[in-house]
């Protein structure tokens, strides 16, 4: 064991550990892995997973961690999440999507469904936390975005009208996009057409993500049937809770 794997180790025990779980168990199929994490254990892995989909080290996912977890501002929305209406992502939703824009460093990011602004705020730590890149953000209402905290608000831009209108004319301008959330309407139309409008815009490496994807619970998912549409040029798929990640790209 090389000696900074051990200092690691020591200093990561828990890390580690699931590390070393994750490899055991990973299971890889044909072109397109599937990480559905439902369980316990699966939460277990969700470190490791990351690392695998960037195809960096543990190290560097859990530093960002470590930056998510002294900036507090997960800690500070959890404690108003619970009140809003529709509901917004999950706490272990939102520190993966700020790890996984830490670990893109994208310049462009676009997302749907501003709400009260709990992924933005999350996406917005991650692109100061990097100090590039700028969230596009679309709602249908105005008056989103109200829990963004202001020393985030210069890397924010709100578009205000339906998702239908605005994406494909803001997709026009910026002609590409490193990073896209889905959180408006879950309808399988709805998903499946903004999937298909961004993906064109995106290219390797570049991460499509979208909130709800095991909606409807029984039948197919626009997110599943996405991934399986266009596997060719999709290098993994990430799962967990009701959270889905898709690498751009052909698989190594
Ligand atoms: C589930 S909430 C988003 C929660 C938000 N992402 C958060 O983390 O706080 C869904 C949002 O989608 C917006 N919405 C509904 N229809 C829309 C449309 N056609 N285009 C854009 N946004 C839409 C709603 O106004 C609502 O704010």
């Amino acid at each position: 064991m090389k000696f900074e794997n051990l200092l690691f180790a020591l200093r990561y025990p828990l890390v580690t550990m699931e590390y070393v779980y994750g490899k055991y168990y990973k299971k890889k199929s044909d072109r397109l892995r599937w990480h559905l994490t439902r369980s316990k254990v699966a939460y277990l892995k969700t470190r490791s997973s990351l690392a695998e989909l960037f195809d960096c080290s543990l190290s560097m996912v859990s530093r960002a961690k470590d930056d998510l977890d002294s900036s507090r501002i997960l800690k500070e929305l959890s404690k108003i999440s619970h009140q809003a209406k529709p509901p917004p992502l999950s706490f272990a939703e939102m520190t993966i999507v700020y790890l996984t824009v830490r670990l893109l460093k994208p310049v462009i990011a676009i997302e749907t469904g501003t709400g009260r602004g709990f992924a933005s705020s999350a996406i917005l730590q991650a692109l100061e936390d990097n100090n590039m890149g700028i969230l596009y953000s679309i709602d249908i209402k105005h008056g989103s975005g109200d829990v963004i905290p202001q020393h985030l608000k210069h890397r924010f831009v709100q578009h205000i009208g339906s998702s239908k209108d605005m994406l494909p004319k803001l997709l026009k301008d910026l002609k590409k996009c490193n990073f896209f959330l889905h959180d408006s309407i879950h309808t399988y139309e709805y998903m499946m057409f903004e999937y298909e409008c961004v993906y064109p815009y995106m290219n390797e490496g570049d991460i499509l993500a979208s909130h709800n994807v095991k909606f409807p619970p029984k039948g197919k998912t626009a997110f599943e049937e996405f991934a399986r549409e266009n596997t060719n040029n999709i290098s993994s798929v990430f799962i967990y809770q009701n959270l889905g990640l898709m690498r751009i790209g052909q698989s190594h």
